[in-house]
C-alpha cells in the first residue's frame, strides 16, 4: 500500500459532537527497532510480544469549534487533571494525522487517558498511550466510512499509531506482531504493524514478562534523541543487518519452539540495543549497576537450573525477565527471592503476552 490509500477521502462530516473510547496495551520487542528516517520510518524490521497488564485507555472527546484551522486544538487530560506537558507530542501526532484524516479540521478535541501502570515506572508510555488514541481517530473515521473492514481498521490504527510514534504501531494486534518490510514475511510493511506472519509453536503462545523496575527517574537521553544517533553511527548498518539476521532466525526458531534459541537471539537484540547506545557519538549509558547485576544472575540461575528464562531491555534500566507459562511455578519464586532485591522497593509488574487492543464504551 501506498501513503495516498491511507488519505481519507470521505466529504462525510462528523456529528456536532460525540466521544469515543479504546485501551492499548503495552509491547516488548524481542527484535529491536534502533535507527529510522522520515515520520517513523524504521531502519530494520522488529517484531514484539504484545503485553496485557500495561495498557492505556484513552477517551477521545470531539466537538465542533468555529473556524476550520488547520490542525485539530487539543486539550490533554492525564489520571482526571489537565496534564498539558503532553500536549506538544499530541499536537504534533494530530498534525501528522491531519493529512491522512482531514474531517480533523476545524474540530475541538479533548484527550482524556490514564495508565494502568504507575506513571514514574520508567515504563514507556508511549506505545500504549499513542495506539489507544489512533485508535480513537480510526473509529471516528470508520463512523464516517461503515464499510471499513476489520482489517482495514486495524491497519489505518496501526499506520497512525506510527506516526506519533514508531513502536505504537505494534500496539494494535495481539500475540507476536511484526512491523518492517522483511523478505520471506508476506504481508510485511515499514509503513504499519501486522500479526506475525509465520508459523508460531504453542509455546510462545502464553509468556510471561516480569517488568522488574530498576530506575523510575526520567531518561538522559530521549528515545528520539537515541534514533537520532544513529545517523552517522559507525555500526549503524551493521546493526540493521545484525536485526534483519535475527529475524531471519527468529523465523524458524518460533515456528519449532526452540527456547535455547530464542534466548540467545532476545539477548542479544537487547545487548545490541545498549551497545548502540554506549558508541554512539555522544555516549551514553542507560543501564544502571542493578541492571548488570540481574543479566548477570540471570544467566546463571539459567545455567545452574536449566530453566528457559531470559532478558530483554527496553530503551531504559528496567528489565524484562521472560519464559514461559509452563515454568512460571519455578521461575516467578526465583526472581522475587533474588531479583527483586535489585528493584527500587522491591517495585516489579507482572505482565504476559496478550490479545491486542479493545474498544470500551
Ligand atoms: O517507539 P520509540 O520511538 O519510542 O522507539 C522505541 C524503541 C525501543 O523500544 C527501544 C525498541 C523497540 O523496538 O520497541
Amino acid at each position: 500500500m501506498n501513503l495516498e490509500e491511507f488519505k481519507c477521502k470521505t466529504t462525510a462530516a462528523l456529528p456536532e459532537s460525540g466521544s469515543v473510547s479504546w485501551q492499548a496495551p503495552s509491547n516488548i520487542a524481542l527484535v529491536k527497532y534502533w535507527g529510522k528516517t522520515g515520520v517513523q520510518l524504521p531502519a530494520n524490521p522488529s517484531v514484539s510480544f504484545t503485553l496485557d497488564a500495561c495498557r492505556t485507555r484513552t477517551e477521545l472527546r470531539f466537538s465542533r469549534s468555529a473556524g476550520a484551522s488547520d490542525a485539530p486544538a487539543v486539550h490533554v487530560f492525564f489520571e482526571g487533571h489537565l496534564a498539558p506537558e503532553f500536549a506538544p507530542k499530541i499536537s504534533k501526532f494530530l498534525g501528522y494525522a491531519v493529512d491522512y484524516q482531514p474531517f480533523l479540521r476545524g474540530l475541538q478535541l479533548e484527550v482524556h487517558t490514564s495508565n494502568s501502570f504507575p506513571h514514574s515506572s520508567g515504563i514507556a508510555s508511549s506505545a500504549s498511550g499513542l495506539a489507544a488514541l489512533a485508535l480513537c481517530l480510526t473509529d471516528l473515521e470508520r463512523s464516517l466510512l461503515p464499510e471499513m473492514t476489520p482489517e482495514q481498521f486495524r491497519r489505518k490504527a496501526s499506520f497512525l499509531a506510527r506516526l506519533g510514534s514508531g513502536s505504537a504501531a505494534r500496539s494494535i494486534d495481539g500475540g507476536l506482531v511484526l512491523w518492517g518490510a522483511h523478505k520471506g514475511l508476506a504481508g510485511s510493511s515499514d509503513l504499519y504493524a501486522i500479526p506475525y506472519p509465520g508459523q508460531v509453536h504453542p509455546v510462545f503462545e502464553r509468556f510471561h514478562d516480569t517488568i522488574l523496575l530498576v530506575d523510575k527517574g526520567r531518561k538522559p537521553v530521549s528515545s528520539t534523541a537515541g534514533h537520532g544517533l544513529m545517523h552517522g553511527h559507525p555500526f549503524a548498518e551493521a546493526r540493521f543487518a545484525q536485526a534483519r539476521s535475527n529475524l531471519d532466525r527468529l523465523k524458524g526458531i518460533l515456528r519449532d519452539g526452540d527456547l535455547p534459541a530464542f534466548m540467545e537471539v532476545v539477548e542479544t537484540e537487547a545487548l545490541s540495543l545498549h551497545a548502540m547506545m554506549l558508541t554512539s557519538h555522544p555516549s551514553y549509558v542507560l543501564m544502571k549497576p542493578e541492571t548488570l547485576s540481574i543479566l548477570e544472575r540471570i544467566r546463571e540461575y539459567r545455567a545452574e537450573s536449566g530453566q528457559p528464562v531470559c532478558f530483554t531491555l527496553d530503551a531504559g534500566a528496567n528489565v524484562h525477565v521472560l519464559y514461559p507459562e509452563a515454568v512460571a511455578k519455578e521461575v516467578y519464586p526465583f526472581i522475587r527471592q533474588e531479583l527483586l532485591k535489585y528493584c527500587q522497593q522491591g517495585q516489579h509488574l507482572c505482565d504476559r503476552t496478550g490479545p491486542g487492543a479493545g474498544r470500551i464504551g
